[in-house]
């Protein structure tokens, strides 16, 4: 069940604690865009770091950056021109426009019977608007137009010839494509070949709404899996094919299936899919989402994109209710042995026990960075209780802003030259931290809670004196229970990395 009241105070929090800031804000922040501030942005970098490290580095695969803004002819041959589009109403009376579909699931006489509008063409949509007396949400009348198409790509053109058009990226993915034989004539590589990128795209929604979940601009990150159609196994299949993943039933109660059953079973298409299903599920947990909180769901046939053969949803419970953070999708042959036809190119690989060249297939699992930067903030979030009287966050210490702040008890005696000497020491050792010095030691430990920082380490006068069996100690805090303990100045370093390694958040 939505909860937007919940949403909307946790939006507020990350606002106030430089978490997010709204686009453009002094000019009034047009919807569906949003930055992040120093907090949100080591959060979302770090995330993303873990992504490259799981899904790239740790497979042997390739990461590459490619152009934001890209000719027409490539978003014709993939398809975008034609079918990336939203179905748009117009009130004729205001002028205002919606989306048809989500004004449909809006209305209550369309909720009573459950009605499904996502995915159906215009003209069902138009009945089913006639059908339920669906109003103008603006002016409250019965003036909406017939449904169209629109468009969700933002549109340019490249220098100043009129007619030399480009748009800005709707995903990540083509860039790949288009990269595709370049990088396995470079490395002479063979199938299966992993190529991935993070990067923004941007889709112009007709109406974003619910902050992160619906954005104009945004980050995804795309792994493009190339291999041989004849071949679907994966080599590292045989490890995980006894794990579970849970999958959302007909009903849409979530239930744990085997993996080699739901392969078995024809509910995964094959290995591949599978073995990244598993990826995300790890990955989800490492950030802090638990097991109870998301599913997978094999989309239907009217909900798969143009291009897939047959997609498979992560959904996370969200206080916006359910939300798809992840999409895999089976991409088939459908965009190299389109490019290769629009643009002339040989995007065949030879495949040497098959003695001949093929287009290969590709399994996508693409993840949006901001949806799930929001699910990892709802699902950190920590009230107050007796023992901690502020709000806080639980982050794994993995994707914390900062692996620690630093303190000096008071800001004389030497304290604070100490703590500034530790703060370059644990920089110079690799670790992210902060030093404070402002306001009581009780006050900067909740600031550090209020962002999430796992520890807290304190210069004190037992640190600095030479008669004190504390002497060159330091007390260092455990975020979620507020335990301490003290640690040598000189193992400090190597102690705090194997927390975070660890993920040790209490003493
Ligand atoms: N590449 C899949 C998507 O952007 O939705």
């Amino acid at each position: 069940m939505a909860d937007t009241k919940k949403a909307d105070r946790l939006m507020d929090v990350a606002i106030r604690r430089s978490f997010l800031m709204p686009s453009s804000e002094i000019y009034g922040s047009p919807s569906g865009f949003y930055d992040y501030g120093p907090v949100g942005t080591a959060i979302k970098h770090r995330i993303e770091n873990l992504w490259r490290s799981e899904f790239l580095q740790k497979e042997g695969f390739h990461e590459i950056e490619t152009s934001l803004i890209v000719p027409e002819a490539v978003l014709k041959a993939s398809g975008h021109a034609e079918n990336f589009a939203d179905p748009l109403v117009t009130c004729s009376s205001c002028k205002n426009k919606f989306r048809a579909d989500h004004l449909i699931e809006q209305n209550e006489n369309a909720k009573k019977e459950h009605v499904k509008a996502a995915g159906l063409p215009p003209q069902q949509l138009s009945e089913l608007i006639k059908k339920y007396g669906v109003l103008c949400p603006n002016c409250k009348k019965p003036t909406l137009s017939e449904v169209g198409w629109f468009n969700m790509m933002f549109q340019t053109n490249i220098g100043p010839i009129e007619g030399n058009t480009a748009y800005f990226r709707p995903e990540t993915a083509q860039g790949i494509f288009l990269d595709f034989a370049r990088v396995v004539r470079n490395y002479g590589s063979r199938l299966p070949i992993g190529i991935g990128q993070v990067g923004r795209s941007a889709r112009n929604e007709i109406s974003p709404r619910q902050g992160l979940v619906r954005m104009r601009e945004f980050t995804q990150m795309e792994l493009e899996y190339f291999f041989n159609p004849k071949d679907q196994s994966h080599p590292k299949f045989g490890k995980i094919k006894h794990e579970k993943l849970r999958f959302a039933s007909e009903e849409g109660h979530p239930q744990e299936i085997e993996i080699a059953k739901a392969v078995r079973d024809g509910l995964i298409a094959n290995e591949i899919m599978a073995y990244f299903l598993w990826k995300q599920k790890m990955l989800y947990l490492a950030v802090g989402v638990p097991e109870s909180k998301f599913f997978f769901r094999k989309m239907p046939k009217e909900e798969t994109p143009h291009y897939s053969k047959g997609n498979i949803d992560l959904e996370v419970e969200t206080s916006y209710g359910m939300v798809e953070t992840v999409g895999t999708a089976y991409r088939t042959d459908f965009d190299l042995s389109s490019h290769s036809k629009h643009s002339g190119a040989d995007l065949s690989v030879f495949v040497e026990e098959d003695k001949q060249r093929v287009v290969p297939h590709v399994v996508e699992p693409s993840m949006g960075v901001d949806r799930l930067f929001w699910c990892v903030l709802e699902h950190s979030f920590r009230e107050k209780t007796p023992e901690k009287d502020w709000e806080w966050f639980a982050f794994p210490p993995a994707i914390a802003p900062y692996h620690a702040w630093i303190f000096p008890l008071m800001k004389k005696d030497g304290m604070d030259e100490k703590a500034r000497e530790i703060e370059e020491h644990l920089r110079a050792s690799g670790l992210i931290v902060y030093y404070q010095d402002s306001g009581s030691i009780g006050r900067r430990y909740a600031r550090a809670d209020e962002i999430g920082v796992p520890y807290c380490i304190t210069v004190d006068y037992d640190t600095l004196d030479e008669k004190s069996d504390k002497h060159s100690t330091v007390t260092v805090r455990f975020r979620n229970d507020g335990k301490q303990i003290r640690v040598r100045i000189s193992e400090l370093a190597a102690k705090i990395s194997g927390f975070v390694k660890e993920g040790k958040v209490t003493g």
